[in-house]
């Protein structure tokens, strides 16, 4: 396989296309970024651990019926993946109040909710991503009534199969985001990565945090609790 040009860098990952019009590569760089990008920081080895995480969930997840633009792990910091036409909406599915939804309405963290919610953000970093209703995404032609469904329907499968594994590795799944394209046949699959990045992570028991908010808070080694969810993961066996 060739690498050919870079088609797209975003704050953690870099796009390139390749000889293969149906293979992209996709390289997850050391940043790592917080508040759309106002907190920074490059961290060596952050980029080989994510593409190994994201690379077993998806993995993972197909073995669970859930597509994803994954093909294959190629080196350290490369996987190979399927091109997409990204929805451009950021799917966040909360089981635990934490972060944005705790600032926005005034709750405390680490209320267990009832049934999972499911929230829709716009991606636009100029408008650092906001909150919104599906409506928008219909008015504004972001979505159809059928990829809505549709995204929701995978992102709750994705979330019972994380909460199964995450719970065999003493893990509280407490929210994630997804993203999702549409491949060639117009299908939604999931795209972008699933990672500690993108997720929230508790430890059973003790709560501590294994995951971005290490970053965002300041809490401290951030990679050594990468580190920790690989090390769970990959002796979890597949
Ligand atoms: O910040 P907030 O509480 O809304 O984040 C909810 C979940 O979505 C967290 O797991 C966070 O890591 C993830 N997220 C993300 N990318 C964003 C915003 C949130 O991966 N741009």
């Amino acid at each position: 396989m060739e690498i050919r040009e870079m088609l797209y860098e975003g704050k953690a990952k870099r796009l390139y296309s390749t000889d293969d019009p149906e293979v992209l590569y996709l390289e997850y760089k050391n940043s790592l970024t917080a508040f759309n990008a106002k907190k920074k920081a490059e961290m060596e080895g952050k980029g080989e651990l994510n593409n190994l995480i994201s690379s077993w969930i998806f993995k993972y997840l197909s073995k669970k019926g859930i597509e994803s633009h994954f093909i294959e792990k190629i080196n350290d910091n490369c996987q190979t993946v399927k091109p997409v036409t990204i929805v451009p909406l950021e799917v966040v599915l909360r089981n635990v109040t934490a972060g944005s939804i705790c600032k926005r309405l005034g709750l405390e963290q680490g209320m267990k909710l009832s049934r999972p919610l499911i929230e829709f953000y716009y991606k636009e970093d100029e408008l650092d991503d906001p909150l919104v209703l599906e409506d928008h995404a219909l008015l504004f032609g972001w979505a159809t009534e059928e990829d809505l469904k549709t995204m929701k329907e995978i992102t709750l499968k994705v979330n019972d199969a994380l909460i199964e594994l995450f719970d065999s590795i003493d893990i509280d799944l407490v929210d994630f985001k997804l993203e999702f394209g549409k491949d060639s046949d117009g299908k939604i699959i999931l795209a972008d990565e699933v990672s500690p990045d993108t997720c929230r992570y508790w430890e059973k028991g003790t709560g501590k945090s294994l995951d971005k908010d290490r970053f965002r808070k300041d809490m401290g080694d951030v990679l050594g609790a990468y580190r920790e969810i690989w090390r769970r993961l990959s002796e979890r066996g597949e």
